[in-house]
């Protein structure tokens, strides 16, 4: 293997020259403390971290990147911790998905114009993987991704609450009048009770398993719980390995290979992926040169079996059980035949050389092929007249029952509009409903909310249902379940189909065909479709102006059209 020499370092630009701009570099770094062989000739290491007092699941980042720091410093390199967009999920409005892509942007701008040879990526909550992934995947410095790690498992009064899945649970039951107050305060006080990201199956342990599967992580990092001592171990370790990577110049484009994307997608499928993976699979995938289409993730989805028995998709299990049972690696290893294990990863090492010795410790929680919890993987893709560019959906996290249906629309407009619909009791609704919200896409939303899994109307509540078919162009929460069929392209705010459906109008749903029609016929939509008019605009200015204007379809990834890799020429780097 070559290894770079000193003076091929990306930051000897800055600091190695005998130019004033290069003793502006170095005085600078001096003010700082640093002597000049501290930061000269070694490989300086971007700690992007994605802390904030709001970010709940990154409480722990404040410190672990000491850890890293520390690997950084004894392996040669030099650490610098950069503050990066704390993209969170659980204080952000009207959705952390508005700003993904700001991270992206972020992350891609702070390492082009700074002296960084290589960059530990600190992240976990749902938004932050992608972000800082597609960021870098533009940059294209040497990478290794950071997984935050799920918290510990929820507890209240002997009784496992897994992260999103049970709140959903519980406030059905507390709507049916079945749980008092001090239960649901308790419920509260013990569903996130430590550091770390939500710990089902949700779009954060999901998205980290990508990352993991991709090859940018440190083998089987992305199951450690974030207060496990592992995880720090972890942490040092990537700063270590870091530095390595920048002298044998193992940059992202050697990883994040057309084959590596098919692992990520094979494993989610068997972890019982969030939906939201789709989108974000296909946007990393697109960044890195590839082109992985929903048709492709449809196609895998029906060849890989579920194996993770973790909740949502799963039954009994959490993330911190899974980790117990051998992680994602032991997961892995099940299905190492299906996948291509001569990808080479961030340890230098291929895939399959990182799964040795991977072994699962308890074979309810990661199950056998032969013993799966779902026969078919996570996710199916839908089309029809409602979603000529797709759909998504959960089978596994649904009632079987919905898989073949026909029922009479219900649509609401607007999230307010069906959130005071469905706290009416005298609501005109039946079990056979399919209840759809619109206007909730990437620009209708704004930004893509999660808004998808539409809460099943009290007067079905009272009567002891707890699922129907809904139908939205949202995305829903990685922790929800239910027939929830999301995510349908063309968006209704930009005159997809979905626009064209009223109350009343028969849907069907076949799954095993993966349809998903309005029963109207041509003549009929193509009056509707001419009498449609685009609703205004969300944004006149700002951020979201941008947002808007730039923001792809779900099936492409809702990357901006400028970001993506095949817009233009990439940027150059003057030598000044
Ligand atoms: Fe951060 Fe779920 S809210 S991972
Ligand atoms: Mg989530």
């Amino acid at each position: 293997m070559t290894r770079k020499s000193p003076a091929d370092l990306r930051s000897a630009r800055w600091f190695s020259k005998d130019d004033l701009r290069s003793f502006g570099h170095r005085s600078r770094m001096m003010q700082m403390g640093y002597s000049e062989e501290e930061f000269r000739d070694r490989p300086m290491i971007g700690i992007l971290n994605t802390w904030s007092e709001l970010n709940t699941c990154h409480s722990h980042f404040r410190d672990r990147v000491q850890d890293v720091k520390r690997g950084v410093l004894m392996a040669g390199g030099i650490g610098v911790e950069m503050p990066a967009l704390s993209v969170d999920e659980s204080n952000t409005k009207p959705t952390s998905m508005l700003y993904r892509n700001l991270l992206a942007m972020e992350t891609e701008e702070m390492i082009r114009s700074h002296p960084l040879d290589g960059v530990v990526l600190m992240g976990g909550c749902d938004k932050t993987t992608p972000g800082l992934v597609l960021g870098a995947i533009s940059a294209g410095v040497p990478l290794i991704y950071l997984p935050a790690g799920p918290m510990l498992r929820g507890n209240y009064a002997g009784k496992i609450l897994g992260s999103g899945s049970d709140a959903w649970k519980y406030w059905d039951e507390r709507r049916a009048g079945n749980i008092s107050d001090e239960e649901w305060q308790g419920v509260q006080g013990g569903i996130a009770r430590s550091a770390g990201t939500c710990m089902t199956m949700g779009t954060a342990s999901t998205m980290t398993a990508i990352a993991d599967a991709m090859g940018i992580t440190l083998p089987g990092a992305s199951s450690i719980p974030a207060v496990d001592s592992g995880h720090q171990r972890m942490s040092a370790d990537c700063g270590r390995r870091i530095v390595d990577m920048v002298w044998e110049d193992l940059t992202p484009d050697r990883i994040i290979t057309a084959a590596a994307c098919r692992n990520a997608a094979i494993v989610a499928m068997a972890t019982g992926c969030s939906t939201n993976a789709v989108v974000h699979l296909i946007a990393m995938a697109r960044r890195a040169g590839h082109d992985l289409t929903l048709d492709d993730l449809d196609a895998l989805g029906r060849e890989t079996p579920l194996i993770a028995n973790v909740r949502p998709a799963g039954k009994d299990y959490l993330m911190e059980d899974f980790y117990y049972a051998g992680g994602l690696r032991a997961l892995m290893k099940q299905l190492e035949e299906r996948l291509d294990t001569s990808c080479m990863t961030v340890t230098g090492r291929t895939l399959g050389e990182n799964l040795a010795g991977a072994e699962v410790y308890n074979t309810d929680v990661i199950r056998p092929l032969s013993n799966p919890v779902y026969k078919e993987g996570s996710l199916a893709v839908l089309r029809g007249n409602l979603c000529p560019d797709g759909a998504v959906i959960k089978p596994a996290a649904c009632d079987p029952k919905y898989y073949l249906h026909e029922g009479p629309a219900l649509v609401f407009d607007s999230y307010p509009e069906m959130k005071a619909a469905v706290d009416d009791e005298d609501l005109d609704v039946t079990p056979d409903t399919v209840m759809v919200l619109r206007n909730a896409g990437p620009q209708g939303g704004p930004g893509f909310p999660e808004w998808g899994m539409l809460p099943i109307p009290k007067a079905l509540i009272k009567q002891g249902y707890r699922d129907m078919l809904r139908i939205s162009d949202a995305r829903m929460s990685g922790t929800s379940y239910g027939a929830c069929v999301l995510h349908v392209a063309p968006e209704s705010y930009i005159g997809g189909p979905l626009a064209l459906l009223r109350s009343g109008d028969v849907v069907r749903l076949d799954l095993a065909a993966r349809r998903l029609d309005m029963l109207v016929d041509e003549d009929e939509l193509a009056r509707r479709r001419a009498a449609w008019t685009a609703p205004e605009r969300r944004f006149e200015r700002g951020y979201g102006h941008m947002f808007s204007r730039h923001v792809t379809q779900a099936d492409q990834g809702c990357d901006f059209d400028f970001l993506q890799t095949d817009f233009g020429r990439a940027a150059g780097e003057p030598d000044i």
